[in-house]
């Protein structure tokens, strides 16, 4: 999960990393008395998951609480690379003299962690890692040493930050290190770190993706999730703990394990070339379990996607017999109209593997109106297409 600026500041606060006194706000009145509060002049920055925001025009000085207002509403609403604007931070304002580049992130390639680092950061650090990547030192840092006193200097002195700072950005690197650690981080980045005139070193902008595999020990996690950006029908299948994951198609994907599921999307895309170019509208994952409660869910959850007019459910039994599956299937559809749900979508499925035969009879006595069974996978795919083009 990745978080917005003003939630990784303050896990930035949290664990004493230097950064500026900030407010968000979603509205711009509120702006005045804010920037009041924060000294009479801020800095107005959209709040926003994508990055190159200042760029955009989400990055703004205000001078005075008037001028706050102003530009919080000038921002508010903006659309940045596709995000809308819903919230914007007022931070305290720094005179900057240097800006730089720090990042701790998982290194899946050599199985490590590494520190990245520069004193050529700010807004083009992409560019500086594309076309001088001397400049951004890359430095290992083993999982179980962690940042030490010793490391943070070798990274420091590897980014070539002024000897007159080491001290500060080793504090700095240490402190980031416990972000990273104690709140289950995948990446957590500052850009820029900056100089003050002051001399002083302080986060001024963070970047915090956070490991959602760790969320049965972070409970303090939760929180930050943007519940308003969630697709309802995703939040609706994770609290059932279910893998569904919504496409811009018309068949509706319900499987077995993710790579049966992975290869119907391959040859439900690939049928429906011949029947309007349809494609796969979403797909669900019930994985082992295909009880009839399970079913049942993942069924009102394909069925509640409006873009879906078919539906191909494509089970290979194993330790899951397709006995079972069937009759998952039949309790579903009864559950799902006692519930008053809209069930009149076709559904098509294939049962394979352990206990097929059986599977495939306890359907066809069911005689349900909108199952329709094909025994192959090809020819499955195809039908549930045909039924969606028309
Ligand atoms: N509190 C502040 N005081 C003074 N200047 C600031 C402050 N915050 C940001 N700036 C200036 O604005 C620039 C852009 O800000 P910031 O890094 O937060 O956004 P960005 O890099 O454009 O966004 P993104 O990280 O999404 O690409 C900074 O490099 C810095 O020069
Ligand atoms: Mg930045």
């Amino acid at each position: 999960m990745d978080l917005f600026e003003y939630q990784a500041r303050d896990l930035f606060a949290k664990h004493d990393v230097p950064v500026l006194a900030g407010e968000v706000i979603e509205t711009s009145e509120a702006a005045r008395e804010v920037t009041e509060r924060l000294g009479g002049r801020a800095v107005v920055k959209a709040q926003v998951k994508t990055g190159g925001r200042g760029k955009a025009g989400g990055v703004k000085l205000a001078s005075d609480p008037a001028d706050a207002v102003e530009k919080a509403g000038q921002i508010l609403g903006m659309d940045i690379k596709g995000h809308t604007v819903h919230k914007v931070m007022l931070a305290q304002t720094a005179d900057i003299q240097e800006e730089y580049y720090v990042s701790f992130l998982l290194d899946r390639t050599n199985r490590t962690f590494l520190a990245m680092a520069s004193v050529e950061g700010g807004v083009e650090i992409e560019e500086v890692a594309a076309t001088k990547p001397e400049a951004l030192a890359k430095i290992p840092v083993d999982a179980i040493e962690g940042v030490t006193e010793a490391k943070a200097r070798e990274i420091a002195e590897a980014a070539k930050f002024p000897a007159e700072l080491v001290d500060q950005i080793s504090n700095v690197l240490i402190k980031l290190w416990d972000v990273f650690v104690k709140e289950d981080a995948l990446l957590v980045e500052v850009n820029p770190l900056v100089k003050t005139a002051e001399g002083k070193v302080i986060a001024l902008d963070g970047k915090v993706s956070l490991d959602a595999n760790a969320d049965f020990r972070q409970p303090e996690h939760e929180a930050l999730e943007d519940k308003a950006a969630a697709n309802p029908l995703e939040a609706a299948a994770k609290a059932k703990n279910l893998n569904y994951v919504k496409l811009d198609g018309q068949v509706g994907i319900i499987g077995n394990g993710a790579g049966l599921v992975m290869s119907t999307l391959d040859v439900v895309a690939y049928a429906g070339e011949a029947h309007s170019n349809v494609k796969p509208a979403n797909f669900l994952d019930i994985g082992g379990g295909a009880s009839a409660e399970v079913m049942a869910n993942g069924l009102e959850i394909i069925l509640g996607d409006p873009d879906v007019k078919s539906v191909f459910v494509n089970v290979f039994g194993g330790i899951t017999a397709c006995d079972a599956v069937a009759n998952g299937i039949v309790q579903a559809l009864e559950l799902l109209k006692s519930k008053g749900e809209d069930v009149s979508k076709p559904l098509v499925v294939r049962l394979d593997g352990n206990n097929a035969e059986l599977g495939r009879k306890i359907l066809t006595d069911a005689a349900h109106p909108l199952v329709q069974q094909v025994d192959t996978m090809d020819g499955a795919a195809d039908k549930a297409a045909e039924l969606a083009a028309k």
